[in-house]
């Protein structure tokens, strides 16, 4: 009896005093605080080298999204050479993340192990707020449908139907480049066109739609959400999408939400155009119109299309204005004339068949290796787009990576991996002349979840490439701030988001022969409009 009053003093006078609570809450808070400060979704790996200083809660993303003023690729290649390993775990928030630094240890993991690495790592507060979306989920079955309808699409068999697209807005391009240089003396930023080029493609072979100016309102509101959901797909910038505990507080509406809002709207107005022209008894060839047969729901068809234009924009655009700011600046004007001059060996010196010819094969040896070195030298995806494994796999030296866990390619170092490349970090806009069929370089990252779109765009690409050099002498600005920058990382001003994005720059284009340039356009407009007709 005595005893059982004294423990109930104790606990008054302790534990349900008012202090003595507040004490109780804070111890714990400390133990739960403590328990999570270090723990991570996998225990520590062995055999693979760990970045040691790992803060608590956060582990080493403090030095990443762009907060020590470089880019992850850049600061993964760093931890590699600090720990003496290209390859190493880190842990980004609770994440544990194996980053892979060379070409023969990425090649060990995303080709010869390709179908483990199938998935994605989930990105909470982001995906689950896109509905479908191809790049960033997980391969269930549904994303599996929606890639293979985006691969149709994009696949060779279809091309024929993109030329009559493709050629018009190029040949638009290249006129406004044209009629605005002043012969050469006035010099132009050409990049929103560029990116208009290839939106204006995707729209057509997602919804069938179409948009005749780069000025649009619509086109520019519709890029600018795409644009602003891109920022934070798979970006380390986000404390809160790696460290569990900063979840628990209410975040207002975030700009993902609202871009998606805005997005949807375009999109709808994109699929109410298309079942009007139906409704008129118009035959649209699009993604859209092969619901049927690739037997999608109407919530996958948009997902598939949506993913498809959230990725285009950009990235080509960036590969052909980046490999004219190498051919315009001091180091690359001389390969403009052997570019010439391999173009018209080609055609056996008939610059009109190699001008109609551009996007419907690829027969210059010079402007594909062109092409693939820009896309290896300045690696627009520097981290390419993590994986998550959904089977161990094991490295070269034998180490076991566990399934589930996230594996980061560091495209960027890979594709300048000396042992690999010979002069890795020099451009050589030949290095890929005489180079035997398999993988060239990791932009397009490798394996399962490959970039679907490899193809068409190094087609378009190089198809651009060839008109420009066909058109114009081209010459970088020389005005510090709108010189081309040519350094294999510094191109880009972009430390915090997955895609690289070249630094704006202008160039004088000179026609080389302004009479065949008219005629040859003339041509064109001739034909574009005999088509529609
Ligand atoms: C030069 C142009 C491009 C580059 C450098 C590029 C780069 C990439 C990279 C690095 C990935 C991640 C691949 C991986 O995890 O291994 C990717 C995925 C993807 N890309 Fe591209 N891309 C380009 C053009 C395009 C275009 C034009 C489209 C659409 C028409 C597109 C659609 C996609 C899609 C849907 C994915 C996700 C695939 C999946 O997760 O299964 N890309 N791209």
């Amino acid at each position: 009896m005595t005893i059982e009053l004294d423990a109930a003093d104790f606990l008054r006078d302790t534990i349900l005093s008012p202090r003595g609570a507040v004490t109780f809450i804070a111890v714990l808070i400390a133990i739960v605080l403590l328990t999570e400060a270090y723990k991570t979704d996998f225990a520590k790996i062995r055999g693979v080298p760990e970045l040691p200083s790992a803060l608590p809660f956060v582990g080493h993303l403090h030095l990443l999204g762009g907060r020590s003023g470089r880019n992850d690729a850049t600061v993964f290649t760093e931890w590699g050479e600090a720990v003496g390993s290209n390859v190493f775990q880190c842990s980004l928030g609770n994440q544990r993340t194996v980053v892979v630094n060379d070409w023969a240890t990425m090649y060990a993991l995303w080709i010869e192990q390709s179908q483990q690495l199938i998935d994605r790592p989930h990105q909470p507060g982001f995906v689950d707020k896109l509905g479908i979306d191809l790049t960033g989920s997980c391969m269930t079955d549904q994303i599996r449908k929606c890639r293979a309808a985006g691969m149709r699409a994009l696949g060779k068999p279809n091309w024929h139907k993109y030329y009559h697209l493709l050629e018009p807005s190029s040949s638009k391009f290249i006129s406004s480049i044209f009629g605005r240089s002043n012969d050469g003396k006035t010099p132009l930023d050409t990049y929103v066109h560029l990116r208009h080029i290839v939106f204006d493609l995707c729209l057509s072979l997602t919804y069938g739609a179409r948009f005749g100016d780069v000025d649009d309102d619509f086109m520019l509101n519709f890029i600018k959400s795409i644009n602003a959901v891109s920022a934070v797909r798979s970006s380390t910038k986000a404390y809160r999408h790696f460290v569990p505990l900063l979840r628990m507080i209410p975040e207002a509406t975030s700009e993902t939400i609202s871009a998606e809002r805005i997005r949807r709207r375009h999109r709808d107005i994109l699929f109410n155009n298309y079942n009007d022209r139906i409704a008129a008894g118009e035959t649209v060839d699009c993604i859209v119109a092969a619901l049927g047969e690739d037997k999608l729901t109407e919530e996958e068809v948009h997902g598939t299309c949506i993913s498809l234009l959230q990725a285009a924009p950009d990235t080509v655009a960036s590969g052909v204005y980046q490999a004219v700011a190498w051919l315009c600046s001091p180091e690359g004007r001389p390969t403009q004339q052997a570019a010439l001059a391999a173009i018209l060996e080609a055609y056996g010196g008939d610059r009109d068949m190699a001008w109609k010819m551009a996007f419907r094969e690829e027969r210059v040896p010079l402007i594909s290796s062109l092409n693939k070195e820009t896309l290896r030298f300045f690696t627009f995806a520097p981290y390419a787009t993590p994986r998550r494994t959904v089977k161990d796999v094991t490295l070269p030296n034998g180490a076991v990576l566990p399934k589930g866990i996230t594996l980061i390619m560091n495209a960027q170092q890979v594709n300048h991996d000396e042992a690999h490349f010979s002069s890795a970090w020099s451009f050589q806009p030949d290095r890929f002349v005489d180079s035997k069929p398999g993988l060239p370089h990791v932009a397009f990252g490798a394996g399962s979840r490959i970039c679907p779109a490899v193809n068409i765009s190094n087609r378009i690409v190089c198809a651009l490439l060839t008109r420009l050099i066909l058109a114009f002498e081209m010459e970088g600005s020389k005005e510090p701030t709108r010189a081309p920058n040519v350094d294999a990382i510094e191109f880009s001003d972009v430390y915090d988001e997955l895609v690289a994005h070249p630094r704006f720059y202008d160039c004088h284009f000179k026609a080389r022969d302004s009479a065949w340039l008219d005629k040859i356009l003339a041509e064109e407009k001739a034909t574009a409009m005999a088509s529609a007709a």
